[in-house]
């Protein structure tokens, strides 16, 4: 008999799946957030349901007691299929709103994945992440759904490398189905005639043929199969199509400062120092935020030194707790001509030995916190009205990155969502920056071997072809050949580049 858990399982697809997987062969858990009593389907029992809501910090701890209690020790599929959504103009979007849908979509299956491992390595089973084939194109108007999708499949990707003859990894790319999701999210039939879809039903039978498949990616249909191929592949010609229909962001600041601003994240150091030294010297004032006080002050000394102007701000952005008083701060420098998200972490090692809380400090700063402020630069009209915006996101997005499964879903996540944005965005522009290894203490703490690293590109060439790019109007960036090689070789050759990245990074890091 096999033990399957379903999460999302009151409704939609995953309602579907359950009863599609109600046979004597199988012993099922049910999660969903309504109070048992609420339910009224017989396949819902004391003994199927457990109560949890994904929206909460502990609903991890609470499946895995449930359980514990039902002396369940072993599991061979679980499916997160349970999601949620956001419809509208990206700066229109509550922070909470931000924080509640990465929570569900993104967080929870990540930290149920982590309590839930000896479990899954008892039984030698599958994990299945229900994605969307929305991440193969820009969202502006679901622009955070979009990248809660993409960084669950790059979580997924690192580990399926990770965890390869342990635990099968799998990501499911459904369409756009006929289920009570899009009236949730506050979508009206005139918007989306959802009853064109395909029933829950049609796309429970086809999730449960690819989870036989065991193939590590899925999308399903034809028709979707085709859009995935043509957003992967055509984004030079799709890409501005969208642009031309997406409802478009607008900035209209009440002032304008003397000299053009450069607001910079994780300024004081490393990349973000390279980017604050080269922008001051292009005549930029630059407002920096950081958390070290100390590296903050030596380079806004610098920078004063070379005859240009700078701010710090300090503040730890992967707290929300301290985002109004950064806000408050930030309004004083408004309007920004340039925005770069730049300030980043990661943790190293196998994903289920890393301290979950330390892989949420990693989701927060490096996915929630250019989220947060990106809406608001909008909501306050703190942008001229051609700002650009750079997005630090990583090599990871081509070539995956076992070892750092988190952080390389925080990176694929906000490449996604900068697209989605630069479709919303036609007055001013947005750049996308992939590094590969560069020569900072972050390459250095985080790498398993810092033995060549004279070959790791300098943070000042990287800041020099950043600002040249963003310049230019340019939309992506693999800056060095031998990062665009590798990723024109992750992009055509995915298992290669993932194989690769766990001889030279994972199998080091065990070492
Ligand atoms: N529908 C589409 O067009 C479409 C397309 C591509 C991918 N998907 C993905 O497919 C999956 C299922 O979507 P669906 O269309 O079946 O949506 P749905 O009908 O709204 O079902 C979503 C399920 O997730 C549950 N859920 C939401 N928030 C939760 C929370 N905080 N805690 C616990 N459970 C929670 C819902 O509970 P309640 O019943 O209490 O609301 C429901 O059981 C999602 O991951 C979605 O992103 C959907």
């Amino acid at each position: 008999m096999a033990t399957i858990l379903i999460t999302g399982a009151t409704d939609g697809i995953g309602l579907a799946l359950a009863r599609l997987y109600d046979t004597a062969d199988h012993q099922l858990i049910l999660v969903g957030r309504r109070p048992f009593a609420q339910l009224n389907d017989p396949i819902f029992t004391p003994t199927t349901y457990c109560q949890a809501d994904l929206a909460q910090s502990d609903a991890a701890e609470t499946v895995a007691h449930w359980l514990q209690e039902a002396g369940i020790q072993t599991l061979d599929l679980l499916i997160h299929n349970a999601g949620t959504g956001y419809y509208g103009s990206l700066a229109e979007q509550p922070l909470d709103q931000i924080d509640a849908l990465l929570t569900v979509n993104l967080h929870s299956p990540i930290s149920l994945t982590h309590r839930l491992f000896p479990w899954l390595r008892q039984a030698k089973g599958q994990v299945v992440f229900i994605s969307s084939v929305a991440t193969a194109v820009p969202a502006p108007e679901y622009a955070v759904y979009g990248a809660s999708k993409m960084a669950l499949e790059g979580f997924a990707r690192s580990l399926r490398v990770e965890w390869r003859g342990q635990v099968t990894v799998q990501t499911i790319r459904p369409g756009a189905t006929h289920t009570g999701m899009h009236q949730k999210i506050g979508l009206t039939q005139a918007q989306m005639n959802w009853e064109k879809f395909p029933s829950a039903e049609k796309v429970a039978h086809q999730i449960s043929n690819a989870i036989i498949s065991k193939r590590p990616s899925v999308t399903l249909g034809f028709g979707n199969k085709l859009l995935r191929f043509g957003g992967r592949n055509g984004r030079f010609l799709l890409d501005p199509l969208l642009q031309k229909r997406a409802p478009q962001l607008t900035s209209q600041p009440q002032r304008q400062n003397e000299q053009p601003t450069c607001l910079i994240t994780g300024a004081a150091d490393g990349i973000g120092r390279a980017l604050a030294l080269r922008y001051a010297q292009a005549g930029y004032r630059i407002v920096g935020l950081d958390v070290d006080g100390e590296k903050a002050r030596e380079t806004a000394a610098q920078i004063e030194a070379d005859g240009g102007s700078a701010s710090f701000i300090l503040g730890d952005l992967s707290r929300r707790d301290e985002l109004d008083a950064i806000l408050s701060q930030l309004a004083v420098h408004a309007p920004f001509n340039c925005v770069i998200h730049n300030a980043g972490i990661s943790a190293v090692g196998h994903f289920e030995a890393i301290p979950l809380a330390r892989q949420t400090t990693v989701l927060h700063l490096n996915l929630h916190a250019p989220l947060w402020l990106t809406t608001e630069l909008f909501r306050q009209n703190w942008l001229t009205p051609d700002a650009s915006f750079v997005f630090l996101s990583s090599l990871s997005y081509f070539a995956s990155y076992p070892g750092a499964a988190v952080y390389a879903a925080s990176k694929d996540g906000l490449a996604n969502y900068a697209r989605s944005l630069r479709a919303a965005w036609a007055g001013g522009h947005c750049l996308t920056v992939f590094p590969g290894p560069v020569r900072t203490a972050h390459a250095r703490r985080y790498s398993p071997d810092n033995s060549r690293e004279d070959g790791r590109m300098p943070p000042e060439t990287l800041a020099a072809a950043i600002f040249r790019a963003e310049q230019a109007g340019k939309t992506r960036l693999i800056p060095g050949a031998q990062n665009k090689l590798m990723g024109g070789a992750g992009h055509l050759f995915p298992r290669l580049l993932e194989w690769g990245m766990k001889k030279m990074i994972l199998e080091k890091l065990e070492g």
